[in-house]
């Protein structure tokens, strides 16, 4: 296996526990850093452009962000989910509305994503409101998906527990002969959801964790203001 970390040696592996050697763990962060000038005024664009530069360094699923959701008791939950489209009314992921997370959205929309491309030392946080997209607009993605996939948000009562593997299984089976030959409807429970920005900060890596943060706050409707903060 790869052995690449910078501050463990091979050595402290064999002799020592990782929760001994966890505090180690530690890496440079070495860029050209973040100036306000070459930021753009509509963060959108900012991260258009930060989404590219991970797709173009190859960045294994740049797409994957961490979603970030409470419910009425304040207790945070978080999970990994997909970014599936971005513009300027805001970022799409989808999901089963009687899932955990949507029953957190239900009684409370605020919520956060935070995206990490860690080989470019990079973190964007957002944080806005969420609401349900169109049905429209989640038939053309849940039509769009692999049929596998389309299944299986059918078979899944997401975050419900399961008795066991077979059972899912076994739905999954008859799911699979009953739509053979037929078009999969999307089931009413399973779509999208747009989270609406009102803060979005860019954190660039840089040498000594002396790093560049760029926030940008909504202002009013349309304009954003832009501010750096201390690492
Ligand atoms: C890489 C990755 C991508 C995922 N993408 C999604 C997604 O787009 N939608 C989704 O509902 N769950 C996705 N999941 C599963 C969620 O992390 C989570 O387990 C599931 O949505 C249930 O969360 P909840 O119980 O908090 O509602 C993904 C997990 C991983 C690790």
């Amino acid at each position: 296996m790869k052995f690449n970390l910078k501050n463990i040696t091979r050595k402290d592996l064999k002799n020592k526990s990782l929760r001994q050697l966890v505090a180690n763990f530690r890496n440079e962060y070495i860029s050209d850093g973040l100036n306000e000038e070459d930021m753009d005024k509509d963060p959108i664009i900012n991260f258009e452009r930060w989404f590219e530069d991970a797709v173009k360094n190859n960045i294994n699923e740049p797409n994957i962000m961490h979603l970030a959701t409470a419910g009425a008791d304040g207790i945070p939950s978080g999970r990994i989910v997909l970014l599936k489209g971005f513009d300027e009314k805001g970022f799409v992921f989808y999901t089963n509305y009687d899932s955990r997370k949507a029953s957190e959205l239900s009684e409370n929309n605020n919520a956060s994503l935070t995206f990490l491309w860690n080989e470019l030392h990079r973190q964007v946080r957002i944080e806005g409101k969420v609401h349900r997209i169109s049905a429209e607009e989640s038939d053309i993605y849940f039509h769009s998906r692999p049929k596998g996939s389309q299944i299986s948000a059918v078979a899944s009562a997401q975050s419900k527990v399961l008795p066991g593997r077979k059972e899912l299984e076994k739905t999954v089976s008859e799911l699979e002969r009953k739509y053979k030959d037929k078009p999969i409807p999307r089931p009413e429970n399973w779509g999208g959801y747009c989270l609406t920005p009102l803060r979005i900060e860019f954190w660039q890596g840089r040498v000594n964790r002396l790093h560049d943060r760029i926030q940008f706050t909504l202002q009013g409707d349309k304009s954003w203001k832009m501010e750096r903060l201390y690492p």
